[in-house]
């Protein structure tokens, strides 16, 4: 039962009394904060953990459009105080209960001069903080439009930072890894791993944002539950090494409307001296509301292979003619139109993969470029490209989810949206009412190009708002969501399970372009993974792209082992083999791992970490004994020595191995794998080596 007990620190009477300061720690004391009023009325913040500041003294508030603003001359007026520890249960995740244990304080604002009221709530918890600013009803604020919000973290050095440059569109960059003072000149070379269309400041930066001090705690600053508000960027004034929000625009500049009542989102720090812990946070998750669904029965984690990897990396198009459609979509009539030949989404090529994932057992089987529309998708800006409900001509949709159906494999749904997100909004109804016709239950979104309407930016607050009624449009119709291009998720999955995975960063098909950072998969479960599981759609047991592309530039950065190794470091109920059938046909007694890991678990730990160097993890299968442990290591490679007493004592087990070979490396000699068996028990220790952008992966099943 919930355990809720709240209480009132300071009630004051008389608007001449003022409370000054008021702090709140930890459960375990570990982290301090301090809420106050500075010079001049502006609401202020600090933050210690183990005694040592992490925050200094931050300001709060926010520049309005056409109103004075909320940033100075107030004073509190009360604060509140309350605890919360509760348990609770996650349709799908890491760890098959959670528990959320806080202490709360809420301050009240005042600024007299306008009459107006701001509430910031902060919420401490033993691995971190979460504080949002509240906007009572009371008061004369109503409607209201945010300038900027000045939420500032002010850094206590300068610190080491795994970073991507600040951009309102995109988040597909690889990490940057550089001491603040480094991120103006490191901007430029930064961006250029990808065509920046929005990039708005020389050291602007997007959350998650990994931090490290010079004497060992690790920060992250995110936000949580991004509802119905602007995505949250961070700026740093890099000579007082002071970070502060800096929101998304809208069409017309405007970074926020609000109406009172009205919160923002949960702003975010987790704080560690471990590493380890950093990745075990459920701080973000914590911070989102319970799940809105009362039947989540329909929910169900997915591992699925696809039509993807020919026309990323391979070279094969989406579209079914090279003829462009001068008029609308629906006037190019496909029927009297040949195909160019190289559309890998028709019906034989299609049954094939049916096939494999049937034999296989993979729960479904991803078509792109299965709809019309793909002659013109992209660069034109077009509001009218797809209507996600007509099939080329050689994609008999009813024919193949029966078949599928019959082999007890699902077709998944794939709806690109080219950006125009009102075109979409226009054809949701009909898109899934067409999947729940033929027996599909999760979609792959995307949000190519810029955005329509004009104006508005990807992580923009109409775009928020886009993909939340996207996304409970499709519990209605029982579909779970895997946007990609979408904002970066913020723990709304604990809220709506049925978004399932989200890209929102450099995922695989980056190898297939140029090519991810070795270094890459040791980074994003610091931060991209904070919010959410991502469709990193690993598994790539060919990383010589040219072999079926020549034109390709692309290389995989990894070896096949940490291939492996990916489906438990990045954790996700959504998880895709991504490579080509012909190419698994090549490696089966590698490919037996990634047929084997579950891809929801009743527990995680997190042996070794080290963000740019190395991540190791062990997950415990949710339906069963057995024990899954993945590494995956940067340029440097990794010498693991981790003890398997997560075991149950007194059990035996096998271990199966998949390990690089001497001499693997990423570049070079990616496909070097060694698999052993071995007898291993809760005393093992296991001392094991990860190549140069390598890993390993390792199976433990109970043999008693
Ligand atoms: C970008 C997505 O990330 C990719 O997975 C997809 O294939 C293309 N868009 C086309 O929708
Ligand atoms: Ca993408």
């Amino acid at each position: 039962m919930k355990k809720y007990s709240m209480m009132t620190a300071v009630m004051m009477a008389a608007a001449a009394l003022t409370v000054s300061a008021e702090k709140v720690a930890s459960p375990s004391g570990l982290i301090v904060v301090d809420a106050y009023v500075a010079d001049g009325g502006k609401p202020t913040y600090t933050v210690e953990y183990k005694g040592r500041p992490v925050i200094k003294p931050s300001h709060l508030g926010f520049e309005l459009v056409g109103a004075t603003s909320l940033l100075d001359k107030f004073e509190i007026t009360g604060t509140e105080t309350a605890s919360s520890d509760q348990t609770w249960t996650p349709v799908w995740g890491e760890n098959s209960t959670i528990r959320d244990n806080y202490n709360e304080l809420l301050v009240h604002y005042k600024q007299p001069s306008t009459d107006r009221y701001v509430d910031v709530r902060f919420r401490v918890y033993d691995d971190g903080v979460g504080f949002r600013y509240e906007f009572p009803i009371d008061g004369p604020l109503g409607y209201f439009n945010i300038k900027e919000e000045r939420t500032q973290f002010a850094m206590t050095g300068d610190h080491t930072a795994w970073w991507i440059a600040g951009d309102y569109d995109t988040q597909e960059y690889d990490y940057t890894e550089s001491r603040l003072s480094e991120i103006r000149g490191l901007m430029d070379s930064a961006i250029s791993s990808n065509a920046s269309q929005t990039q708005f400041s020389p050291t602007g930066v997007q959350t998650s944002l990994q931090l490290k001090t010079d004497d060992g705690i690790y920060i992250n600053i995110h936000e949580a539950a991004l509802v119905d508000y602007s995505c949250m960027h961070l700026n740093l004034d890099d000579r007082n090494m002071v970070f502060e929000s800096w929101l998304t625009p809208d069409a017309q500049g405007v970074k926020g409307r609000l109406q009172t009542p009205a919160k923002s989102p949960w702003r975010t720090l987790i704080i560690s001296d471990d590493a380890r812990d950093m990745l075990a946070s459920n701080l973000i998750l914590n911070l989102n509301d319970p799940c809105a669904y009362d039947d989540t029965s329909w929910i169900k984690p997915v591992k699925y292979v696809g039509v993807w990897w020919e026309m990323i990396a391979g070279g094969k198009q989406w579209s079914y003619t090279h003829d462009l459609p001068s008029v609308k979509l629906d006037r190019l009539d496909y029927t009297t139109t040949k195909c160019h030949g190289q559309h890998p989404a028709n019906n034989d090529n299609v049954k094939r993969y049916i096939d494999f994932a049937a034999e296989h057992g993979f729960d479904q089987v991803l078509v792109e470029g299965w709809n019309i529309g793909w002659e013109d998708w992209f660069g034109h800006q077009k509001d009218y490209v797809f209507d996600f409900v007509t099939p080329y001509p050689d994609f008999d949709i009813d024919m193949l989810n029966r078949y599928a159906a019959d082999k007890g494999v699902k077709l998944m749904m794939h709806h690109e949206t080219s950006s125009a997100a009102t075109n979409y909004e226009r054809h949701m109804d009909a898109a899934y009412q067409l999947m729940k016709k033929y027996g599909y239950n999760a979609v792959k979104s995307g949000y190519v190009g810029n955005i329509i309407p004009y104006g508005e930016h990807h992580y923009s607050q109409w775009m928020i708002n886009h993909y939340l009624y996207a996304l409970k449009k499709a519990a209605g119709y029982g579909i779970m969501v895997n946007a990609h291009e979408a904002v970066r998720p913020t723990g709304l999955c604990r809220t709506y399970p049925n978004l399932v995975g989200n890209e929102s960063a450099r995922g695989t098909e980056y190898e297939a372009f140029a090519g991810n950072k070795p270094s890459h998969t040791t980074v994003l479960p610091f931060t991209r993974l904070q919010g959410g599981p991502m469709d990193y759609t690993p598994g790539i047991f060919e990383m010589d792209v040219t072999k079926i592309n020549p034109q390709s530039q692309g290389h995989v950065n990894s070896t096949l082992a940490r291939q492996l190794a990916l489906y438990v470091t990045m954790y996700s109920p959504l998880q895709m083999a991504a490579d080509l059938p012909e190419h698994y046909e090549r490696f089966m007694d590698a490919f037996q791992f990634i047929k084997d890991v579950p891809v929801d678990w009743q527990k995680s730990i997190y042996l070794e970490a080290e963000p740019g160097q190395y991540i190791t993890a062990a997950r415990k299968d949710k339906n069963s004994d057995e024990w899954y442990v993945g590494c995956t290591s940067g340029e440097n490679g990794h010498k693991s020595d981790i003890r398997l007493d997560f075991l149950d004592k007194g059990r035996k087990y096998e271990a199966t191995i998949y390990a690089d070979a001497p001499g693997a490396h990423y570049r070079d000699n990616p496909q070097a794998y060694v698999i052993s068996r071995r007898k291993v028990d809760s005393r093992t220790r296991l001392k094991l080596y990860a190549a140069p952008g390598g890993g390993y992966a390792i199976s433990i099943k109970p043999v008693e």
